[in-house]
């Protein structure tokens, strides 16, 4: 029987395919499952957004296959909300790209630019998406370690000069999911030095950039100077305008590298549906009151949740971005042990910490998608482990 490539079939099995089907398992037994594991949001898309679908669809001229590289309104509103949001002025249409989604655009990125003798730097603990995309294209990744005090941002100097020079991409995601993590200008100035010095293309997935709960809002890399000649970012609008079933991601930035993603992108697809720029052009109009109330929302998931740890005596603290509680396991017991645990004993499925990068291991990660009062009690039992610990 013919068989799929090498490469494929040496890929591990996504966390969260593996998560499903242990999930499906035991709601097999007759049980229902609760699921705090992928970040798939339960707040609705607003209706302001579902009417804009609704409008494009009805229109015929959105009915036929795409303007694939993105329609001149999508480009404007896009760059309209750069530079309101951040100061940054892109060029359009050469320095904007629409994508079926921000996982889309990485793996098409990795697929144009990776090759075996390559080298991709992401973080160890990032989005699982980066590693298999890199695993796919045969080129080798290398995970950074990062530390809850310096921020989850990876010390750039501690990477040996001949990795540097066989480097692709620096892969670095803020506000950082699993961990929740900010970041600052200053911190994508050095990345940008670096990224300059040893000619890596430097991608910023900035998926959850109106998602920051405390403190000054998430900064873009095209804030720094001159970053325009060596980044690209990413952005989305599944977590921020709540649309992750439309599948709308956006590429910005160095126009050689869109032109190259773009120029491989006509080999897999047709890009964006026309529906969704169109949907896509409204939401990044009207970023800011869309986006509000989903963050509003997600700060009122974690309260609850941090108030049903509390209710079992547990102390865990919010995260100042993102839509996700990431804590450590109790001393003695692995990621999977709690994973295991709550699945058998609670029938909640959470992510192991491991699924992130070896680095997560000793982490499990909790999605904030569902209403407060089911975080609150499914919190509380998620609590026992750390309970029992504390005596
Ligand atoms: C860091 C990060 N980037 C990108 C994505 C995917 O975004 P999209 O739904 O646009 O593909 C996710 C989804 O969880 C994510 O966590």
């Amino acid at each position: 029987m013919p068989q799929p490539t090498a490469i494929l079939q040496s890929i591990q099995p996504y966390v969260f395919t593996t998560l499903i089907h242990m999930k499906r398992a035991v709601e097999a037994e007759g049980h229902a499952v609760l699921d705090l594991s992928l970040g798939s949001p339960d707040q609705p898309m607003p209706d302001a957004l579902v009417e804009a679908v609704a409008e494009a669809a009805r229109d015929r001229s959105a009915h036929g296959y795409p303007r694939m590289f993105g329609e001149p309104a999508f480009h404007e509103a896009f760059a309209s909300y750069m530079s309101r949001r951040f100061g940054v002025t892109l060029e359009v249409p050469a320095e904007v790209t629409p994508t079926a989604g921000a996982k889309e655009a990485v793996a098409h990125l990795v697929s144009a630019y990776c090759e075996p003798g390559d080298i991709m730097f992401i973080a160890d603990v990032a989005y699982p998406v980066y590693e298999r995309a890199v695993s796919a294209s045969g080129a080798e990744l290398v995970q950074l370690p990062v530390l809850g005090q310096n921020d989850y941002w990876p010390d750039l100097e501690a990477i040996p000069v001949d990795q540097a020079r066989r480097a692709k991409f620096l892969l670095l995601n803020f506000p950082n999911n699993p961990t929740g993590a900010v970041t600052t200008r200053d911190r994508w100035v050095e990345a940008v030095a670096f990224c300059r010095r040893h000619d890596i293309i430097l991608i910023s997935d900035i998926a959850y950039s109106e998602l920051v709960h405390r403190g000054a809002p998430a900064p873009s890399v095209f804030e720094v100077e001159g970053a325009r000649d060596v980044a690209i970012e990413i952005h989305s609008g599944s977590k921020n305008f709540s649309m992750a079933g439309l599948r709308l991601g956006v590429v910005c930035g160095r126009a050689d590298v869109i032109a190259a993603l773009n120029s491989y992108r006509t080999l897999v697809g047709y890009g964006c549906p026309t529906v969704v720029q169109r949907a896509g052009t409204f939401a990044f109009a009207h970023a800011e009151e869309l986006s509000a109330p989903i963050r509003a929302g997600y700060q009122a998931r974690f309260a609850a949740a941090v108030a049903g740890f509390a209710e079992a005596g547990v102390t865990v603290t919010p995260p100042p971005a993102g839509m996700y509680l990431w804590i450590p396991v109790p001393e003695g017991v692995t990621d999977w042990d709690v994973t295991n645990h709550l699945l058998d004993e609670e029938r909640i499925v959470i992510t192991p910490g491991s699924g992130f990068g070896p680095g997560g291991a000793p982490y499990i990660r909790i999605s904030m998608v569902a209403t407060p009062e089911v975080l609150r009690d499914a919190c509380r039992r998620i609590a026992g482990p750390w309970a029992a610990a504390l005596g």
